[in-house]
């Protein structure tokens, strides 16, 4: 464990947050999960449970750990639920006013020498930092999904980071059994500023008429070896965080090879969002995934 990190606080109970303190509480760490949302809170912690017991089945934990873990994470309805924590992870929705107003109030009950990451995907640090009354205290920390499968998380420090900050993070990312890659505060950062783009590609290529669904996901399959074609990844990760992303690197590096494509729009505008909400690029609502185009 990082030595001055005992308590950890996550904000936002969706599947990146419920990640996050699935991964914290099996390294040892306290952890208080936060949401708006008290289903999203209830929900949370089943889908917790129910991962962590798939790894005690694969033989990857023990059962003992199971229960350890689960019993250090506690749901707070309450955003003051998280002032004692000594690193406060947000991992609230992809937009950019709502984690500016969480930063607000989460900085009228958070201590004062307490940390806070972004798991923003690709809002610049550096403007996220400013909403918050310790922009030196402040930082980036970027995990992949699924975060208990995924070995990398970047780091991204903002302007006003500290060395204490970043060297900080960087022993909590560590005991929390990952790899580092280390991002300048740019649009998107390293991985979804590759990953995007190349969604937003194949979801051009549908939109254009070149492949149907299963043509392009079956090409990138087993053409370029993606374990996951690209319309597959794209419900996975969410087609409103998709959509997020691509809109943060088309006004950041104003170039309009990042312009969304207008299907990707119209899915969102449908709210058809993906694997989270049963239908995206597939319907998941039967027994197995069905095109949607
Ligand atoms: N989906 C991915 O593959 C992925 C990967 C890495 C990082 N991220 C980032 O992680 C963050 C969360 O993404 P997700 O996929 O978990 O989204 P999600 O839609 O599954 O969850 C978002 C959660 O935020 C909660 N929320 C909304 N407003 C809130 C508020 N004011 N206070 C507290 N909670 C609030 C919602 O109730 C919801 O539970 C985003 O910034 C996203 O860019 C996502």
């Amino acid at each position: 464990m990082a030595d001055s990190i005992q308590k950890v606080g996550v904000i936002g109970a969706g599947q990146m947050g419920n990640g996050v303190a699935h991964v914290a509480a099996l390294a040892g760490y306290s952890v208080i999960l936060h949401d708006v949302s008290t289903e999203r809170l209830k929900e949370a912690m089943a889908t917790i449970n129910g991962n962590l017991a798939r790894q005690v089945a694969r033989n990857v934990i023990t059962e003992d750990a199971r229960k350890t873990a689960l019993g250090r994470i506690t749901a707070a309805d309450a955003m003051s639920g998280l002032s004692d924590c000594d690193i406060v992870l947000e991992s609230a929705v992809e937009k950019e006013e709502v984690k500016r107003e969480i930063f607000h109030e989460l900085c009228t009950v958070l201590k004062p020498e307490a940390l806070i990451g972004s798991n923003t995907s690709s809002i610049s640090i550096t403007r996220l930092a400013s909403s918050t009354d310790r922009p030196e205290r402040f930082i980036g920390i970027h995990f992949m999904n699924p975060v208990p499968v995924m070995e990398l998380v970047e780091l991204i420090r903002g302007i006003a980071t500290d060395d204490a900050t970043f060297e900080t993070a960087k022993a909590f990312v560590t005991s929390l059994g990952k790899q580092i890659a280390v991002a300048e505060d740019f649009p998107a950062f390293i991985v979804n500023r590759i990953l995007l783009p190349m969604i937003n590609e194949a979801i051009y290529t549908l939109y254009e008429g070149v492949g149907n669904v299963e043509a392009i996901d079956a090409a990138m399959r087993l053409g370029a070896h993606h374990p996951m074609g690209p319309l597959e990844l794209a419900d996975f990760i969410g087609l409103d965080t998709c959509l997020s992303i691509m809109q943060v690197l088309h006004e950041g590096l104003a170039d309009s090879k990042y312009r969304p494509c207008p299907l990707l729009v119209k899915y969102v505008e449908a709210g058809w969002l993906g694997r989270k909400t049963s239908r995206g690029f597939y319907d998941y609502r039967g027994d197995k995934p069905v095109p949607t185009r």
